[in-house]
């Protein structure tokens, strides 16, 4: 199964996002627009992974406790992916997150869990595959209360990307 640890945003926030989204949507061309439902930021992408390993993830997730924090999303902003546009909702600077993102990443290691270790720049995809000759620009600040962390399962389920919490 294909894994990565993510925090998904609660119901209010994904609202939020799926407005900004919408701003988007009526900027571009062209776009691949991510489900509300899979609306989420990464932490770490493990890709295919044994039973073994994900009972291995639960527990790195498990120890790299956290006290509750807040993430604001503050803006929109793209990137280049393979030659074509992926844009994003970005959070406001956080100390908190990134500590989190390193603690996981230590923890992760401490088991042998390998995962894609680029630089994390924390983001949640909005579309991918975008033709826009929009700029990035800032949105009305919105936050929610991060309480946890969930390893996920990417998986095609009736030709939709599907992403599912799981507890192994
Ligand atoms: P992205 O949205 O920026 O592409 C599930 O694929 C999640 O894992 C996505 O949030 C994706 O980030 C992230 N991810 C990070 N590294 C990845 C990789 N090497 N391959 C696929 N997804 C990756």
């Amino acid at each position: 199964m294909r894994l990565f640890v993510a925090i998904n945003p609660p119901r209010p926030t994904v609202d939020g996002l799926v407005a900004v989204q919408d701003d988007l949507r009526a900027r571009v061309t062209r776009g691949s627009f991510s489900l509300p439902d899979n609306l989420h930021m990464t932490l770490a992408f493990l890709g295919e992974c044994d039973g073994a390993r994900a009972s291995a993830v639960l527990a790195a997730i498990k120890s790299a406790e956290f006290d509750r924090f807040t993430m604001v999303v503050d803006r929109v902003g793209c990137d280049r992916h393979h030659g074509r546009e992926l844009w994003w909702a970005g959070v406001a600077d956080c100390r908190e997150l990134m500590q989190l993102q390193r603690n996981l990443a230590g923890e992760l290691l401490a088991r042998d869990c390998d995962f894609d270790r680029k630089q994390f720049r924390p983001h949640i995809t909005l579309a991918r595959e975008v033709e826009t000759t929009a700029l990035p620009w800032v949105v009305d600040e919105f936050s929610w209360p991060v309480t946890r962390v969930d390893l996920m399962k990417s998986e095609r389920l009736g030709g939709r990307l599907t992403y599912t919490p799981i507890s192994v």
